[in-house]
């Protein structure tokens, strides 16, 4: 992966690099995020990672698994921290072939003896002798192919208790065979001897410091001749408090006000890239139906009937309806006809509109508007096809799943079995089509054309032959025509959705009636609700 700076310009820009370790693509996104400049893949952060001592228990293999999920994740440098090289100047070759290709910036190798042990760890501390790792960097730089990428070369002679001269001297001899950098290592408890190799080393090259045990400002690095400051271990530290102190929490409350202690879901997602993945199936994962989405206009309030004294506090959506809401259970049934993308549109008693899978989309103006604003405000894109759907309504998924495959630009669901059932004091929203049912009730074909010739308050009772469900198929082309002739009509507001229709009709755009007679229910009244909740009354689905 091409890195947007290379490590190699920024450090020709002379300020201070400030590196963190990391140990996968989710730490190393954390630092890039918090502004540093690079990623540290350290050693010791991912053997930790693992669970098993920083000692080359784990394989070139397994360290650089962990380097390239940090290059896929992060778009700042990535510096390898390759221990010893994984053996001799062969498997320096191998590991330079394999590092570079998968992206890292930079690899640092140390001079002790394989396996090594973290620097920090008293007892064996073995040098390698100068030749052999001034060999080792030789190989490394005569493998690289491409011009930006570093070999950092790290010199123990410090922590290994043998003293300043040999450090320079084991610096120099580094330098002369090709590296690009020097990293002095320290386990003192002040930055003296630090101090003192950055002041005789005078800027001799780029070089690269790990304040663990002791400390120093950035300020006095810069002026030392610092280039790259290493904050190796620092986060994984972090991180093993924080969980130690969550767990301990739990195991003494349960999961009980954990709040603040612990980053919402909402958090995880984005740094797993959930969202941007979300954004990218709209792009590019085609289906046969094209792209899909839904829109509820949930924003109207009560509806002057018997059951407004439940819709005190909610829209009708969220009425529940034996343990889910009317609008859960309806995304419910859209993801399973494959539409994901689902906008329901809020007003009257927002606060109260909680719908998983779904985004709210707020009408401000929900009081004056009706329920076309709150269509055209649930636009907020357009898919291929576009469902909308009144928030009062109870659905089948089989309904939907045969919806989405009809092709039409606007398609309104229709049932002419109000004429037999007892709806005679309900408002209902009558259609007229040019090809009426036989005997009033049936079709046998329910796929053959039937355009609608009125719709809404313009049909008397007497010439309706169905009624408009709350349902209906828009396609993109159908959709674009819904916007522009809703904003250029500047029509009175409230526009109801029928009415705007009718108006569209009239424009000569067609309106399909696609026939049904089962699969849904309308929640107008008390007993409308009381039977809603019969449907599940094994609390199924
Ligand atoms: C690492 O992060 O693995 C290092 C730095 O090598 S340190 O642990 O400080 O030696
Ligand atoms: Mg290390």
């Amino acid at each position: 992966m091409r890195k947007k700076n290379s490590l190699k310009s920024m450090i020709e820009q002379g300020k201070l690099i400030k590196i963190v370790g990391a140990h996968n693509g989710l730490t190393a996104k954390l630092v890039e995020e918090a502004g540093f400049n690079g990623i540290w893949a350290s050693g010791l952060e991912i053997s930790t990672s693992h669970a098993v001592p920083d000692a080359n228990i784990l394989t070139m293999t397994d360290y650089l698994h962990a380097a390239e999920d940090m290059v896929s994740t992060v778009n700042v440098p990535v510096i390898a921290d390759c221990d010893t090289g994984y053996g001799n100047s062969n498997n320096v070759m191998q590991m330079v072939k394999r590092y570079e290709a998968a992206g890292v910036s930079a690899v640092c190798i140390e001079d002790k003896k394989f396996p090594k042990v973290n620097s920090f760890i008293s007892g064996r501390q073995e040098l390698a002798p100068v030749a052999e790792f001034a060999g080792k960097i030789m190989a490394a730089k005569n493998t690289q192919t491409t011009r930006d990428f570093m070999v950092f070369a790290r010199t123990e002679a410090l922590i290994a208790g043998w003293g300043m001269d040999e450090a320079l001297r084991r610096a120099e001899a580094y330098i002369e065979s090709g590296a690009d950098g020097i990293f002095i290592h320290s386990k003192a408890a002040t930055p003296d001897e630090i101090e003192k190799f950055c002041k005789i080393w005078n800027r001799r090259s780029p070089l690269m410091i790990c304040p663990t045990t002791y400390e120093i400002s950035e300020k006095e690095m810069e002026k030392l001749g610092v280039n790259v400051v290493i904050y190796a271990n620092q986060a994984i530290r972090a991180s093993i408090k924080s969980v130690q102190e969550t767990l301990a929490y739990m195991k003494e409350n349960g999961p009980s006000g954990l709040g603040s202690r612990i980053v919402p879901m909402d958090e995880v997602f984005r740094l797993q890239g959930m969202y941007a993945m979300k954004d990218n199936e709209k792009k590019y994962l085609k289906s046969e139906t094209g792209t899909l989405k839904a829109i509820v206009p949930a924003a109207g309030g009560k509806i002057s009937t018997d059951l407004d004294e439940l819709l005190e506090d909610r829209p009708v959506g969220m009425l529940d309806i034996n343990g889910k809401s009317l609008l859960q259970r309806n995304v419910e049934a859209l993801n399973i006809a494959g539409i994901q993308d689902i906008n329901v549109v809020v007003g009257y008693r927002a606060e109260s509109v909680a719908v998983e899978g779904a985004r709210t989309v707020m009408n401000e103006r929900f009081k004056d508007t009706g329920i076309m604003r709150s269509i055209i405000e649930g636009a907020d894109s357009i898919a291929d096809k576009n469902l909308i759907l009144y928030s009062d309504l109870l659905l089948d998924q089989y309904l939907l799943q045969n919806l989405v495959k009809k092709e039409g630009d606007i398609i309104v669901v229709v049932d002419s079995t109000y004429k037999k059932a007892n709806k005679r004091n309900k408002k209902l929203e009558l259609v007229e089509t040019l090809n009426p049912t036989v005997d009033d009730l049936r079709v046998v074909d329910t796929n053959r054309k039937n355009p609608v010739s009125r719709i809404g308050g313009k049909v008397e009772e007497h010439d309706g032959h169905y009624e408009f469900i709350g349902l209906a198929l828009v396609s993109k082309k159908g959709m674009e025509v819904l916007k522009k002739e809703y904003e250029g009509a500047a029509l009175p507001e409230p526009v109801s959705f029928v009415d705007f229709l009718q108006h569209i009709i009239d424009k000569g755009h067609e309106v399909l009636a696609y026939e049904v007679t089962s699969g849904w229910k309308e929640i107008h009244t008390l007993e409308d609700y009381r039977d809603a909740g019969s449907f599940f009354a094994t609390g199924e689905k």
